[in-house]
């Protein structure tokens, strides 16, 4: 893996590289790339004559058919039952280091079993020389062999002869031909993973092969969800790095693979992976802190270099994650550009930023359902702008919704503390204080010159 942010490439250069796979179209490519060559024309006549791209691309794409692929299943069987969460990663031999077993590892013992039998885990091997594969195969057969029995695990192979052209391809942003042949390859890979995956589950969390688990990362991810309810979203990360801990809608997987396989030798898998997001119109990346997976691997899979990416973000232990049930915000602080109050409860990574706070001023969470807490955690400031703390401000929770003239409001609220260089924090309401709760309110009680942010608003609901 290698790390491609810096090269951000423009929707506009999408529209060119539509026009130019559509140029470049060659009639000795294989069948199963017919439908997708069509696709890839419409696509690019249709960006020319449009200027709501990402509408017509959900049109286009409007893809609910998988790829007709034969695939090989060396262990396991087919989903019977669909599951919540189907995990797929890729694997290939490499030059130096092999972390696949540690990685499943990982992903089994990191989960409890109420977690597992809402979860299967795809491995695509998808080496071409078939007696390494059998070799891993035997692998983990042997260690994993319960998982398989129970479904838990499935291991699949796409044979070469699917495969579109890999050498000769075009040498886009100056690699060398191997390394366009190797993520050429990659995107197929998945997509051919993603394909096959499109049905077995609600969601589909992509993993590498080299890559370490936080302890019950499948809770946290429902968790995640559940405060995401009702709102719009294509990809969710819970890690920085590369193609690690992304997370599609199961329902959008058959248009994503076919996608990956339309520019598979365009760019490197995680730049089609931002595009893809784009044109299905999520314009931001909406990724949690802290990260719920790893990246473990030593040495990359290309070429066996040396790759030491880590996510400082990561937290093997981290369980506790909070859920921010569903709500409405309502302040009288005025906002600073895009800063909006939203920013502060979402579990993302920025921020509100509110202009001269006064005495009085209110920033207010309303809850759409009624909630008990267990835990309520804010914290102001940034380190890099220390000043923007709260510098004197209470934490209050209400009762009794109303609706007033700007919104909705509690009528009722009682005070629980006090904000402590700029933060709150108070774990183990009890059922007195924390139960029924409708709002949450930070009132600022003397005003200050420095502006505030309001970094994250952090609620765990408890769950009956
Ligand atoms: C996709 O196609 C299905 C049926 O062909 C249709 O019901 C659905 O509305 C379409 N979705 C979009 C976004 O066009
Ligand atoms: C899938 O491909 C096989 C041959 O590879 C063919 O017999 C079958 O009709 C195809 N199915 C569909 C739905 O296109
Ligand atoms: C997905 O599963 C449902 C029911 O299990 C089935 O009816 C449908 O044809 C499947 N779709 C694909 C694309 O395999
Ligand atoms: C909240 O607590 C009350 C008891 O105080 C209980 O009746 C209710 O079911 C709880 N609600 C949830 C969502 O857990």
């Amino acid at each position: 893996m290698r790390c491609y942010w810096k090269r951000a490439v423009t929707s506009g250069s999408l529209l060119f590289l539509c026009l130019f796979v559509y140029l470049c179209l060659r009639d000795e490519e294989p069948k199963i790339l017919e439908k997708d060559r069509r696709l890839a024309r419409e696509l690019a006549m249709q960006q020319l004559y449009s200027e709501r791209n990402g509408q017509s691309f959900r049109e286009l794409l409007n893809l609910s058919s998988t790829i007709n692929i034969t695939y090989q299943y060396l262990a396991g069987f087919p989903v019977l039952r669909k599951k919540f969460l189907a995990v797929g990663l890729s694997s290939v031999r490499r030059k130096r280091g092999n972390y696949l077993q540690e990685t499943l590892k990982s992903i089994f013992t990191q989960s409890t079993n109420e977690e597992l039998l809402d979860m299967v885990v795809v491995v695509h091997l998808a080496d071409f020389d078939l007696g390494w594969n059998t070799q891993v195969v035997l692998k983990i057969t042997q260690k994993f062999a319960h998982h398989i029995i129970s479904g838990r695990l499935i291991i699949i192979h796409a044979p070469e002869q699917y495969y579109p052209p890999l050498k000769g391809l075009k040498r886009n942003y100056n690699d060398e031909d191997d390394r366009v042949t190797f993520r050429s390859k990659q995107n197929v890979d998945y997509a051919f993973l993603m394909n096959l995956c499109a049905n077995l589950s609600d969601y589909y969390l992509m993993l590498e092969d080299d890559v370490q688990c936080s302890h019950s990362f499948l809770s946290a991810i429902r968790k995640v969800l559940a405060s995401k309810e009702g709102s719009y979203w294509v990809t969710l990360e819970f890690s920085k790095l590369g193609y690690i801990g992304k997370l599609y809608h199961g329902s959008d997987l058959p248009r994503l693979a076919h996608f990956l396989l339309m520019f598979y030798q365009e760019m490197p898998c995680d730049w089609l992976l931002n595009h893809f997001r784009g044109l299905l119109t999520q314009k931001d990346v909406i990724r949690f802190k802290p990260s719920l997976f790893q990246h473990i691997g030593y040495y990359s899979s290309f070429r066996g270099t040396e790759n030491r990416l880590k996510d400082d973000d990561f937290e093997e232990d981290f369980f506790d994650i909070p859920d921010n049930p569903p709500a409405h915000i309502y302040t009288n602080l005025k906002v600073f550009e895009n800063y909006n109050p939203t920013k502060a409860y979402s579990n993302s990574e920025e921020y509100f930023w509110g202009k001269s706070p006064s005495a009085g001023d209110y920033f207010t969470i309303v809850f759409t359902k009624t909630v008990n807490i267990s835990r309520i955690q804010v914290v102001t400031g940034l380190v890099e702008r220390q000043n923007d703390v709260l510098n004197a401000g209470i934490l209050e929770i209400g009762k009794h919704q109303t609706v007033t003239l700007s919104g909705q409001d509690c009528s009722h609220y009682v005070q629980l503390g006090e904000f402590q260089k700029g933060r709150y924090d108070q774990k183990g309401l009890d059922t007195a204080a924390g139960n029924e709760v409708q709002c949450v309110r930070i009132r600022i009680t003397k005003s200050q010159n420095d502006w505030l942010i309001i970094r994250t608003i952090n609620i765990w609901s408890k769950h009956s």
